[in-house]
């Protein structure tokens, strides 16, 4: 049985999906059962489960052998990831599968990437068998600015020129899978990318071939794109993480391609373009 955290969120209900279509048991931890019921199904049990509540955690883990830890951008992820990792040591997890972020390092450019490096440290120090997936950007990210793309035929972000080598959700929890299904990823740490790196002027013309009609990118001041932030609700600690986040990406640091997807899954990873093709109908009115 594989114990799937953050299971309602863009990876976490893709991978729960993978995994039980693979016919491997899933128990998928949720903070609010409602919200967390349509990922019930034949191969997939909830529990109910918070990184605050370390109890619930134990519970979550009872008869668990392996585990996937995923927490949101919050100002408490470092303390939830390491109540989790303690948890896991606690429940003696014979796999456990932590998800990081590409860049993760001591003196990364990015306050997030050093709290990722943190706790990938703390779980390589813990004792538990472990596999780190560092993904890059994610290509779904550009789904944010949907609404913009239908109604106006331009997205706006703080990226400059720097080109970004964007990994598809699918293909890093098709990694993850793998992962948890085959030996000899113990010990491992993936950076997963998407096969190309590109420009967000490239990701327009993308857009605009797939969609059919000219879509343009605005490049915008790191200001304006916290303000956006701002207006949509977002906490201020998320606002300056992600805000240093995307002023990192501007300066190129997320461009490198990694040979992770063809390599774990013998396959090219999904490009932009294809992405792009599978979600069209987002884009258009
Ligand atoms: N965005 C990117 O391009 C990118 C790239 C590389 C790495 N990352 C990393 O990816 C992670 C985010 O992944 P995501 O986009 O899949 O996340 P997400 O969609 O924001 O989902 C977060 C999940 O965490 C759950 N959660 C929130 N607070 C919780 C709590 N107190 N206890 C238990 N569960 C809780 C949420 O449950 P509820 O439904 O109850 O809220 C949800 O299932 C971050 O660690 C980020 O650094 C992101």
């Amino acid at each position: 049985m594989i114990l799937i955290t953050g299971a309602t969120g863009n990876n976490g209900q893709e991978l729960v999906r993978q995994l039980a279509a693979m016919g491997q048991r899933v128990r998928a931890l949720v903070r609010d059962p409602v919200k967390g019921a349509n990922l019930k199904g034949p191969n997939v049990e909830l529990v109910a489960g918070d990184f605050d509540q370390p109890a619930s955690l134990d519970t979550a883990l009872k008869g668990i052998e392996k585990a996937f830890l995923l927490t949101p951008v919050a100002e408490f992820f470092v303390a939830w990831q390491k109540a989790f990792i303690k948890a896991a040591q606690r429940a003696k997890v014979k796999h456990l599968v932590k998800f990081s972020g590409m860049g993760s390092g001591p003196d990364a450019g990015a306050g997030l990437l050093r709290l990722h490096h943190e706790t990938d440290e703390f779980l390589r120090r813990s004792g538990v068998p472990f596999t780190i997936l560092q993904p890059n950007s994610f290509h779904q990210n550009i789904l944010s600015s949907a609404a913009t793309i239908k109604t106006q035929n331009k997205f706006y972000l703080p990226l400059k020129n720097a080109a970004m080598a964007t990994v598809d959700i699918r293909d890093i929890n098709a990694v993850a899978a793998r992962v948890f299904t085959s030996p000899g990823h113990e010990g491992k740490t993936y950076v997963i990318t998407g096969p190309e790196s590109l420009t967000s002027q490239q990701v327009a013309e993308r857009l605009s071939s797939v969609l059919g009609r000219k879509v343009d990118y605005v490049d915008v001041p790191l200001a304006a794109a916290e303000d956006g932030m701002r207006q949509a609700g977002m906490p201020e600690w998320s606002i300056r993480t992600v805000g240093e986040l995307l002023g990192y990406f501007a300066t190129g640091a997320a461009a490198a391609v990694t040979d992770t997807v063809p390599r774990l899954l013998g396959r090219p990873a999904v490009s932009f373009e294809q992405f792009a093709r599978d979600h069209r109908a987002v884009f258009t009115t």
